[in-house]
Order: structure tokens, then sequence, then C-alpha cells
């Protein structure tokens, strides 16, 4: 899926100004993958115009579902009977295509989806994913690169303990158990807020699910789910992406619609990096005086450190005052990109899953190819605080994630093109 597209970035702009935050695609993919589990016309609205959700779309339309996009409300239409078949052409581009697993056992008993791979930032298992259905009753096994699942007799709630608190383990789990019979738990579930928003989703189809945003989720099975109207939370990992660079630019931004409560650990870090964050009426504001301090981070599983914004915390301590250590805890290639960062000057060494950053006063633009879209973003933060010019090759990581990034950098203050 290379494309020539390139960002072109000529650095030194303090941006300064108002954005608006779209709804997020860690949720709405999630979202518009579990609209599988009724008949009928599902409406999901605040949905971001991002190339992940054409891709989610195509996916649904090849189930025999009729997506419609109107700005930013989608609806989508499911037949009575959907197919059973996820296609490597379409999971391949998308991870998140793995979601419709969960939903399509549940609905109609059967599920072939291909095996999404490995990708930029590491391996990404599905053992917990299968584990967890086997554990519900379906047979589950892997053959010519598809996951197949069967349940033809339908799934049974069932005690799950997940080792790791994986997302889209839980999301498939609990999309599956929303039609078990009898009572599911999951424990050690993930509490990222795009999984609230996704079980928020299903009891307002008719799920009963306890627990959302604890480490134990409690689901009782219904009989059937109904088609539903529903508005996908604000992307916390956009909002973030602006208040560090605000931070970084020593600027200041007002992103609209932001949620801080999603985002608490990463706004404390950016505190104490100097930031100046006050909460507006309708989200946040953040200002930046003076060079950021460094900061030493981890990444967990909410509420820690979000991994998405890995490449965002690097890019802010290469050009930070002082010496920090940073910790990647859920994916292990995510350090890859800190090559790409390193062309543009910036003093990191990586030991295993720890970087350690010495701030340099200045970066130096050089041409750096994006790997996947959060490090596409942490590069476009780098190249706006580097002396000259940067191009940012592969530009279409950064669209599967930022909607008009680059537009809306430029209202910002920036000097952002594309070619
Ligand atoms: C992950 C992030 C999520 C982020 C999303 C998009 C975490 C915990 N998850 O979700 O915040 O928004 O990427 O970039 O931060 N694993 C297994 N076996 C499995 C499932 C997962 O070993 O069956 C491992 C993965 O290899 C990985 C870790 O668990 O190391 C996290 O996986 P998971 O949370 O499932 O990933 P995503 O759902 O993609």
């Amino acid at each position: 899926m290379a494309s020539l597209d390139r960002f072109r970035v000529v650095g030194g702009a303090r941006l300064h100004g108002e954005v608006g935050v779209t709804g997020a695609k860690n949720s709405v993919l999630k979202l518009m993958a579990a609209s599988l589990l009724a008949s009928g016309t599902t409406t999901i609205t605040n949905v971001p115009e991002i190339a992940d959700v054409e891709i989610m779309s195509d996916l649904l339309t090849r189930l025999g579902c009729t997506v419609v996009h109107n700005g930013s409300t989608v609806t989508i239409d499911v037949p009575a009977q959907p197919g059973h078949r996820a296609d490597y052409d379409l999971v391949r581009k998308m991870r998140a295509s793995i979601n419709v697993l969960g939903p399509l056992v549940a609905r109609i008993g059967q599920a072939e989806v291909a095996l999404p791979g490995g990708d930029a930032i590491g391996s990404r298992g599905l053992d917990f994913h299968i584990k967890g259905l086997e554990t519900l009753g379906a047979k589950a096994h892997i053959e010519h690169g598809y996951v197949i699942a069967e349940a033809p007799h339908g799934l049974v709630g069932a005690a799950i303990e997940l080792d790791f608190p994986s997302v889209g383990a839980t999301e498939n789990i609990m999309t599956a158990a929303v039609l078990a019979t009898g009572v599911t738990t999951i424990d050690n579930a993930a509490r990222e807020p795009d999984l609230v928003d996704l079980g928020e989703f299903l009891i307002s189809m008719g799920a009963n699910i306890q627990g959302l945003g604890t480490p134990l989720i409690t689901i009782t099975g219904v009989a059937q789910l109904n088609p539903t109207t529903h508005a996908t939370i604000p992307d916390r990992i956009i909002t973030g992406t602006w208040a560090f660079a605000a931070a970084m630019t020593l600027g200041d931004i007002t992103i609209h619609g932001a949620r801080a409560k999603d985002l608490e650990l990463p706004l404390e870090k950016l505190a104490s990096a100097g930031a100046i964050i006050t909460t507006t009426a309708d989200g946040i504001r953040v200002r930046m005086d003076s060079r950021p301090q460094a900061i030493d981070v981890s990444t967990l599983p909410y509420p820690g450190f979000p991994t998405d914004l890995l490449p965002m915390v690097i890019a802010l301590n290469s050009i930070a005052d002082g010496h920090s250590l940073v910790t990647e805890n859920v994916f292990e290639s995510r350090f890859m990109f800190v090559n790409e960062l390193s062309r543009l000057g910036a003093q990191i060494s990586v030991d295993g899953h720890h970087a350690s950053i010495d701030g340099v006063a200045e970066l130096s633009g050089a041409p750096v190819e994006a790997t996947d879209i959060r490090a596409g973003a942490g590069l476009i933060l780098a190249a706006l605080v580097s002396d000259g010019e940067t191009t940012i090759d592969q530009a279409f990581h950064v669209d599967r994630g930022y909607p008009n990034f680059a537009e809306q950098l430029c209202s910002l203050g920036a000097k952002v093109s594309r070619e």
C-alpha cells in the first residue's frame, strides 16, 4: 500500500490557535464492526473522515451490509443473514478488521477472518481472542491464513481471565458474549475509553454489561440486540498529538471537543515538562512558554501512558532540556521510528524496550519516512521544530488516523504542504 505522497514541513513556527477533535479511530472502527450484531439500520455519528473508516465500510459491504456516509454520519444497514468471511486483501490493510470475529460468531455462528499478520510496530497475537471464543464454546482453528470459528448451537457464558489486558481481545470477547446464553466475566479486561465507548454502544443495542472501565466486566447474554444510534467519543490520541505539538513548538492551542479525563497521565506529563494546561468550556488549552523539560515515560495499558503517544513523547524529549528514559511495554517494535528521528539529529539510543534520549537544542530538517500512523505524526511534530525543511514520505500512514492534518497544522501557523 505504498504511495508517493509526502508531507513537506518547514520548521520554526509556534503553533497558535484553535482546532477541533474528530471521533476516535480506535472507537469508531469497533462500533462499525459491532453493528453486525443486529439486523436493521445502525447510525454512528461523529465519524472521522479517515482511510480506515473506508476500509471498514468496504469490509461491511462485502459482508452484505449497505453502508452510507453522509458527512460525519455513517449508517449501516445490516441484513438478516450477513456473510461470514473477511478476506485478506482488506484485513491486511487494517488490523481492526479482526473485530468482526466476535460479532459474526455470536450472531450467525460462523466466521472466517484472515490473520492480520504483524505490522511495523510489532507482532500482534490473536491467541487471547481465540482462547476467549473457545471458552465461550466456539470451535476455532487456523487454516490457510484464516481464523475459522464456529458455534452452530450458540455461545455459552463463561469466566475468562486474560493474561494481558488486550484491547482487541476484550472487544472480541465482549461482542461475542452479549448474545451468549448466561453470564460471562472478563477478568483483567482492558479499560481503554474506546472499549468503554464500545460497551456503551452495545448497551444502547440492548446488551447487559456491568463493570465497563474496570478490570472486571460482567456480561449477561440477551437473545437479540437491536440497531442503535450512537456518537463516537472524541479521539484522545489526536487530542494528545495537538497537546504535544503545542508544547514542542512553544505554542498555544485550544483543542475543542477534547476530553481531558481520557488523557490524565499524558497531560500530567506535559505539565511536568512545563506546559500550562487549562480546561475550557468544551475542551482543553495547552500553552508552552519555554523549552520543555525532559520527561521519563513508560507506556502501559490504560490508564497508563498510551503506546500510541510514544512517538510524540520521544519527539518532545529529543528537543527537551535534559536526559530522559522512555520505556515501551506494549509493542516491541515501536522504536523503529527512532532511526528516522535520528536522521533529524535526535540523540537517542535504544536498548531492548528502553530509549535513552539526550535533548538537543534544535533538530535539523532531512528527508524521513513514516513507518506507521503514530510514527508519521511524531515525525511531523519533530519536523515542526527542525531547522529548515523536512519531507515525510509514506504520508498515507498519517491519513489513516489524522483527518486533514496538513490543513489543520497550516491553520495553526505551520508551514506544511502535501505533495
Ligand atoms: C493496541 C493498544 C491500544 C491502541 C491500539 C491501536 C494497549 C494495551 N493496546 O490495541 O491502546 O489504541 O493498539 O494502536 O495499549 N497480544 C497477544 N495476544 C493476543 C492479543 C494481544 O499476545 O491475543 C499482545 C500484543 O502482541 C501486544 C499486546 O498484547 O503486545 C497489546 O495488544 P492489544 O491491546 O490486543 O492490541 P490492540 O487491540 O491492537
